[in-house]
């Protein structure tokens, strides 16, 4: 028997680290960038955590060149973030704003001359609000609207940049925007969701095409939140029927229309109370179902659900009923025993390897990454300044492995970025959470590195989890 230690992962593993515009940039009224739905929502009492908003969050805008040093210190290879769409096309359509896009070009630059490959996320949440005045994402227009502004980003940027992924999370933006209502834009419209989710899909396809044409060597993408399901009591027909469900509201909903083409008919049946589907026009799913060069996949936990039963209680929390149209008896249980982040979280590595290699079972093959994978904890900062963040490092390692044990099992997974490089704005929550790799002071915008970043070094060095 050979020992599994040190886990080494496959050469040219990509380690990395990710960030987003909104929850890092700050300058939210500099060089002529507009409002977002979420400078809308984080300025409207009540909406986050203590009225928190992105006006100033790290500065990234002006201190990027610091951020990049650390990324550099850390030794990541390639570096996840996103554009801001009111930045560089102020109104949602029409002209470019050159400022915006000079940011972008400085950071790609500074970014290329650290030997950090730079990984664009098109779209992190920050829709310019002259959009949502528009209709938002539940209007059809706005589809065209992302593949323009796609199209304008590659313009800017495709002679520097390799890599590219469409949308983050597009499950987020479909159903906390629109029917729970916890993120920006905070409306609460079932039917206006899965519209908006469809809506989503068909830019993401657009914009692939578009982009595919323009540059055949781009390597394009699109992130989705998988979760690991599974039902409360495998006995129990109520159980099983509920993870099903979930499992078809979080994650076939996304995959199967991307991937194989189509909406997973179980789900829509499902949900033919609430929508009958039709904003799906001829074409949209052959348009949705681009071939794609990677699929980014953000994993944090697991939904443990159960069917209706009063006898055990439910978990509200942001897993509000409301954001699961069509399924909203289903409740998500804490396993006792089974610890969880500052975020309420369950630690569930395991479900980590599963996402992966489900993906990989069910679906054509497509080269994997975990665009993200991170923890909230609450950090103690030392007397000397240091951050002994243990149990972030716990977190990471044993993700790490779930990773490896992926490959092992046959998953093509090809790199990891890190949630996040820095603490940051976590959008309902404000800055009361923190995932950085880095500590973030906001009075003083001071940066520390923390054990996991120690850590995340030697990971890296070694390519592997081995001394
Ligand atoms: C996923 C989102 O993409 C990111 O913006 C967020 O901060 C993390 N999850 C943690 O909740």
């Amino acid at each position: 028997m050979t020992s599994i230690d040190p886990l080494t992962f496959p050469p040219g593993f990509v380690w990395g680290a990710a960030t987003a515009s909104y929850q890092i940039e700050g300058a939210a009224q500099e060089d002529g960038r507009t409002p977002s739905i979420w400078d809308t929502f984080s300025h409207t009492p009540g909406k986050t955590l203590g009225g928190d908003t992105g006006d100033a969050a790290c500065e990234h805008y002006h201190r990027y060149r610091e951020d990049v040093g650390l990324m550099k210190d850390l030794g990541v290879n390639a570096y996840r973030f996103s554009v801001a769409w009111p930045r560089v096309q102020p109104g949602g359509s029409g002209p470019a704003n050159a400022k915006g896009l000079d940011f972008y070009r400085r950071l790609v630059d500074e970014l290329l001359a650290n030997d950090i490959t730079p990984w664009v996320t098109l779209y992190h949440w920050d829709l310019p609000q002259a959009l949502e005045d528009a209709g938002g994402w539940p209007a059809r227009d706005t589809a065209a609207r992302f593949a323009d502004y796609a199209m304008l980003v590659h313009g800017a940027l495709g002679d520097r940049v390799r890599h590219w992924t469409t949308f983050n999370e597009p499950w987020c933006s479909a159903f906390l925007g629109y029917a729970s209502g916890v993120h920006a834009p905070g409306r609460q419209h079932a039917p206006d969701a899965l519209a908006a989710m469809h809506h989503l899909l068909l830019g993401h396809g657009q914009a692939i095409e578009s982009m595919r044409a323009a540059d055949p060597e781009a390597q394009l993408g699109i992130t989705l939140n998988l979760y690991a399901i599974s039902p409360a009591d495998e006995t129990k027909a109520g159980d099983l029927d509920a993870a099903r469900r979930i499992d078809g509201l979080a994650n076939r909903i996304f995959l199967d229309p991307v991937l194989l083409g189509s909406y997973p008919a179980d789900v829509v049946a499902d949900l033919q109370g609430v929508s009958d589907f039709g904003f799906v026009r001829d074409g949209d799913l052959k348009q949705i179902a681009q071939p794609l060069d990677l699929l980014g996949i953000n994993y944090y936990s697991r939904h443990v659900v159960a069917g209706e039963d009063p006898d055990v209680p439910a978990e509200p929390y942001w897993r509000a009923p409301t954001s699961w149209p069509g399924s909203e008896t289903v409740r998500f249980l804490k396993r006792p025993g089974v610890p969880v982040t500052d975020m309420g979280w369950e630690v569930d590595a395991p479900g980590l390897t599963e996402t992966l290699t489900r993906v990989a079972r069910d679906y054509p093959a497509i080269p994997l990454y975990i665009t993200e994978n991170g923890a909230a904890y609450v950090d103690t900062v030392g007397e000397d300044g240091s951050v002994e963040d243990a149990e972030r490092v716990a977190y990471f390692d044993a993700h790490f492995r779930a990773c490896h044990d992926a490959i092992t099992a046959g998953a093509p997974l090809h790199g990891y970025f890190a949630w996040s490089l820095l603490d940051n704005f976590e959008w309902a929550w404000g800055y009361t959470k923190r995932f950085g790799m880095i500590r973030v002071d906001y009075d003083t915008q001071e940066r520390t590195i923390k054990a996991s970043g120690h850590r995340y070094r030697e990971v890296i060095k070694h390519n592997g989890l081995g001394e």
